[in-house]
């Protein structure tokens, strides 16, 4: 018979046991560990940095503080103006400049998390490793969603070699999709796996590329297809992301159906 003490039915065995630690007991508790999502485009103005404000806040409906946006156009920042902040109080460039840690530059922009660049700063930007910058802070979130400059060198492959996958944004224009190429040359060398592509500002004019003929083109699936919707420059003007601006506009609605089928891809790991 086991003897009753005050420490309950199964005295210090089991309040030894309890204390075991939890490895121990067959239970793992797994460590936050960011996936790292960056949207690339080799060409500037095709909507990297709208895809990543709207999808970021998609994302923080399921996620909450569990995303971080962060904004990796080091030369010319503009993720803080879809937020309607101009000179925002901490900056990537204070933690790239080694002022202030990485953890202490994190803002709250309309309800998402992000680190936003500072259009003020007028300094040459050298080779930077964004992927050892932005280390310290995969413990803290799930999902790092990285906004990229245009281009396809210096601080594009920075923010690439930080990267777990990406995603390519393009226009259904020839010229666009010529362009586009040149980033998968850079996927390449790199060895990143690709989400998939989101053709924004469609009008289905005649003189466009055909979805397919853009699939075909690229090689990779189409995840979306975000139609030209004046609400999203009205948006960009007013510093609110349009799913949060026009949530029933067209374009806010491919953006949402964009964010459900990554968090989908995330649960499945
Ligand atoms: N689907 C859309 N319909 C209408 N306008 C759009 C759409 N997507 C983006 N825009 C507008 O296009 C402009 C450029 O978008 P954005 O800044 O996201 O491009 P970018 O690829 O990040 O550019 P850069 O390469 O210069 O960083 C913005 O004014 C934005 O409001
Ligand atoms: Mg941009």
């Amino acid at each position: 018979m086991p003897q009753k003490t005050r420490w309950g039915k199964g005295g210090h065995t089991s309040l030894l046991s309890a204390l075991k630690p939890k490895r121990e007991q067959g239970v793992k508790i797994k460590p936050k560990r960011a996936r790292v999502i960056g949207v690339f485009s080799c060409k500037g103005g095709v909507g990297k940095t709208t895809t990543v404000a709207n999808l970021g806040m998609c994302l923080s409906q399921y996620m909450g503080d569990n995303i971080l946006a962060v904004d990796a156009n080091l030369t010319s920042p503009n993720l803080g103006l879809h937020f309607g902040e101009f000179i925002p109080k901490v900056t990537i460039h204070d933690a790239l400049s080694g002022e202030l840690p990485i953890e202490k530059v994190v803002m709250k922009c309309h309800g998402l998390l992000a680190i936003l660049g500072s259009i003020a700063y007028g300094e040459e930007i050298h080779l930077v490793d964004l992927r050892g910058h932005l280390a310290p802070l995969k413990s803290e979130y799930k999902v790092i969603l990285i906004d990229s400059a245009p281009g396809i060198w210096g601080e594009v492959t920075a923010a690439m070699k930080a990267c777990d996958e990406i995603i390519i944004v393009t226009n259904p224009y020839i010229p666009t999709i010529a362009s586009t190429l040149k980033t998968f040359h850079v996927v390449e060398r790199y060895k990143v796996p690709v989400v998939g592509v989101i053709v924004n500002k469609v009008r289905g004019e005649p003189f466009e590329l055909p979805i397919k003929d853009v699939k075909k083109a690229l090689g990779w699936p189409i995840i979306s297809v975000v139609p030209e919707d004046s609400k999203v420059r009205e948006a960009t003007a007013a510093g609110i992301p349009v799913v949060r601006y026009a949530p029933r506009s067209s374009a806010a609605k491919e953006f949402k159906k964009l964010g459900e089928f990554l968090i989908k891809r995330l649960r499945k790991g």
